[in-house]
């Protein structure tokens, strides 16, 4: 079994990648630690809960950070709902994290097995970059950390130059991609292009019939309707999920080996993850780039943990 640690800012792309891990017979999640993201932390926290609780999972969920390190929060409703997962009349109330704290968790069940746990952030980075300023040898303990964040390719999508989960916390991603520890980063840029379903996509998923099916179709509402109306496009993009496919076979995703400097500051470029393609820093490669997943093989990782 590979132990697996998810931090998750869960909201309605989030919640169908903690399905895919939950439900995978050779993953054993420890713990779902939560930041605040897409929406405030408390709803992060609810939706973690509720999505453990419909795959009759006990995994232990920890609240975390309510806000970045040095910012204000900024939070996407527009894009997830007021709720995160698509305010279509859930109860999501009334359940409770464990004790502790998600900063704590980290720490410890990194560095207390070295080599042994796999890391994938869904959201932004203010645990991550804290248990790295608390315990930098966590970079050199966990197993591997895979990380849905930044762009290998512009644009963004909260700003032309950044993605949403390095946009919110730059200071905490810079800790993260500074810290020596092993990352595949999978942008935004492949999530769109890969990830991306449409009508048949949909279609093929809610014929599987099953409550993780529809849950998965039917809490992406709100996405749907900002795809269409920022966007004109029908249908709606996971990345969550197809970095979740990346960690729990990264033999699907092709990769570079690159440098990557995370924007900091409140510049137009904040969030931007900067991709050395060319070498021309000279800096050694700190971060496995994916360049793309076969969208079939995405298709084929997602619906395999949804039946
Ligand atoms: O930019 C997409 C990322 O931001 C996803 O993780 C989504 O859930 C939001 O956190
Ligand atoms: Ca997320």
């Amino acid at each position: 079994m590979r132990r697996f640690l998810i931090d998750t800012d869960t909201a309605s792309d989030d919640a169908v990648a903690l399905i895919m891990a939950l439900r995978s017979p050779d993953v054993a999640v420890e713990a779902l630690t939560i930041v605040a993201g897409n929406v405030p932390l408390d709803r992060c926290i609810q939706n973690a809960l509720y999505t453990a609780e419909l795959c009759g999972s006990s995994v232990p969920v920890y609240a975390g950070l309510a806000r970045p390190l040095f910012r204000d929060l900024t939070t996407a409703e527009i894009v997830h709902g007021q709720d995160g997962l698509g305010d279509i009349g859930l109860d999501l109330t009334g359940r409770s994290a464990a004790e502790g704290h998600a900063v704590d968790v980290l720490v410890e069940t990194i560095c207390g097995s070295p080599g042994e746990v796999t890391l994938v952030t869904l959201g932004p980075l203010s645990n991550v970059g804290a248990a790295l300023l608390r315990a930098p040898e966590m970079a050199e303990a966990v197993q591997h950390c895979y990380i849905m964040g930044g762009t290998g390719q512009l644009p963004g999508n909260i700003t032309p130059a950044a993605e949403f989960n390095i946009y919110v916390d730059p200071e905490a991603a810079r800790i993260v991609f500074e810290s020596g520890m092993p990352i595949t980063m999978v942008g935004w840029d492949v999530s769109w292009t890969c990830a991306f379903m449409g009508p048949e996509a949909e279609a093929r998923i809610r014929a599987i019939g099953t409550p993780y099916s529809d849950f998965t179709c039917d809490i992406q509402a709100t996405l749907t309707e900002f795809a269409e109306g920022m966007l004109g496009i029908a249908g709606f993009d996971l990345p969550d999920p197809l970095a979740m496919a990346v960690a729990l076979d990264p033999s699907i995703a092709e990769t570079d080996d690159r440098y990557v400097e995370v924007v900091s500051g409140d510049g137009p470029a904040r969030g931007q993850t900067i991709v050395d393609h060319l070498g021309a820093t000279r800096k050694a490669p700190n971060v496995s780039v994916v360049t793309h997943v076969p969208p079939e093989a995405f298709m084929d990782s997602l619906c395999a943990t949804l039946r």
